[in-house]
């Protein structure tokens, strides 16, 4: 084998494959290897001609092909694999040489790895790549977390195979250690949410405004041309359009509604109830697809626990435009609750991401592409460093101009029945935020009465506890 990769992808699953191909198209050497070989050799049968491959039947192969400083992309499935890998790999490896994870891995296992491969003299990096098996192959935003002179060694390579958007490329470096897989995850509790929305507005489209699959899709389709323009809102369209060929009937109506998931969505609220970000259209979004999950317990229940008598409203012409500004808005508070729980992450782990460039690099190639991020990316250059986006009178404003129509779809979601975490929790936040002053006073006094768990009050400073059982004097507690 002579090292003649410049960088090499083990791992042939589809992400892997068409991560392969897309740096192959773009004039690279690529060595390609995965554990099972009869793998390696479909892949070379199938895409060989699309570029300068080198097949690797064993882990060793792999490495001797490689150039040096050896650059190693590992898509394996997050968890135990991602470490068997990097096992099989670091006794070939020379110091210096650069192990890229580019899985959906959990942050927490990227600040390991780097360490670990750290204590040995390898260079570990952790990088989001985001959307789906597509873009990877065409285009995909990316995430590169990890040491900077090992971002320096791939960023060329990178960069090339990233989507563009207005001639920039998807693709920076976005901190140390953990950071490129904890954007990633984020990112993917950002898309937990704006699909939960979207879920939200076809049930009420559905079933308050009766409208069927093939006219909701329209809905979609013409909303795709405003503020809500994104690749989500798009799909929407095309998904809810789809006839079933089998009964003739739309095939979202033949799909189970149970909502699976691969564990990323958990992760971000863990992280926000950690950091004590209030991360609610996220969190929401997690618990609807737990509670989708229930399809047995539904059923029962669909047939014993009362709801009110629904009625269809479609005398209402204005119920679709006020569920678009709902929609809109509640979407607003999912990435201004995103974009804070990454603030307060970087402040946390010392990783100062440029939050207006990670808006940046997910407007083209990732789920959550959308024009609204290009106003997100706004709002950081003209603001700087933002506390919340909903103060940026750009959100601020849309916002107000949305509220009264996502109240009234609030309530009338509520006196349907239709189940809306995600729009009731975000205007829930907004009015929580909005307000000076909140009712957490009484939450501080029942503490404080059984649990002598202290209190601050308004007017003088200090900790106070009063003997509510007792006497009822107040004391100072830190003096
Ligand atoms: C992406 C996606 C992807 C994720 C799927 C499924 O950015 O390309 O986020 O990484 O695996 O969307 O996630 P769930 O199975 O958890 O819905």
């Amino acid at each position: 084998m002579t090292a003649t990769s410049r960088i090499g992808v083990t791992g042939l699953a589809v992400m892997g494959a068409n991560l392969a191909r897309n740096i192959a198209r773009h004039g690279v050497p690529v060595a390609v290897h995965n554990r099972t070989t009869a793998k390696t050799k479909e892949f070379i049968e199938a895409y060989g001609d699309e570029g300068t491959f080198t097949a690797a039947e064993t882990t060793e192969d792999f490495v001797a092909a490689l150039e040096k400083p050896r650059r190693i992309i590992v898509m394996v499935k997050a968890g135990a694999p991602v470490d068997g890998v990097i096992a099989e790999l670091t006794p070939l490896l020379d110091e210096g040489d650069i192990i890229i994870d580019a899985g959906n891995s959990h942050f927490p296992d990227t600040v390991r790895r780097t360490e670990e491969c750290a204590a040995g003299g390898l260079r570990f990096m952790g990088i989001g790549v985001s959307g789906g098996e597509e873009g990877a192959l065409l285009g995909p935003s990316i995430m590169p977390g990890g040491d900077p002179s090992a971002y320096a060694e791939v960023e060329e390579i990178l960069t090339s195979i990233a989507a563009v958007v207005d001639g920039t490329p998807c693709c920076v470096h976005v901190g140390p250690g953990g950071a490129g897989h904890y954007v990633k995850m984020v990112h993917n509790g950002i898309e937990y949410a704006d699909i939960q929305l979207i879920a939200e507005a076809y049930d009420l489209l559905t079933h308050v405004a009766g409208l069927d699959a093939p006219a909701i899709s329209a809905i979609f389709e013409e909303w795709n041309t405003g503020d809500l323009e994104s690749f989500l809102i798009e799909i929407t369209a095309k998904v809810l359009g789809k006839t079933d060929e089998k009964t003739g009937n739309p095939l979202v109506e033949m799909i189970v509604d149970q909502a699976e998931q691969k564990g990323t969505g958990t992760w971000t609220a863990i992280d926000a109830l950690g950091l004590g970000i209030p991360l609610t259209g996220i969190t929401e979004a997690v618990f609807a697809r737990g509670l989708s999950a229930l399809r047995d317990e539904r059923k029962a229940a669909a047939g014993t626990l009362a709801g009110p008598n629904p009625e269809s409203s479609t005398d209402r012409p204005d119920l679709v435009e006020d569920i678009r500004q709902a929609l809109y808005a509640s979407k607003v508070v999912a990435y201004a609750q995103g974009f804070a729980q990454m603030r307060a992450a970087s402040k946390a782990n010392d990783w100062d991401l440029d939050l207006g460039a990670m808006a940046t690099i997910w407007r083209g190639g990732c789920i959550i592409r959308a024009q609204f991020l290009n106003r997100i990316r706004d709002a950081y250059t003209e603001h700087g460093d933002v506390t919340n986006l909903l103060m940026v009178p750009y959100f601020t404003e849309a916002v107000a101009n949305a509220q009264d129509a996502w109240r009234r779809v609030v309530i009338t979601a509520t006196e349907q029945g239709v189940a809306i975490p995600a729009f009731a929790s975000s205007l829930s936040y907004y009015d929580a935020y909005r307000r000076e002053r909140g009712p957490a006073s009484l939450i501080q006094g029942l503490r404080d009465f059984f649990g002598a768990h202290t209190y601050r009050r308004i007017d003088v400073e200090g900790s106070y506890h009063t003997r509510w059982p007792q006497d009822g004097v107040e004391v100072r507690t830190d003096a």
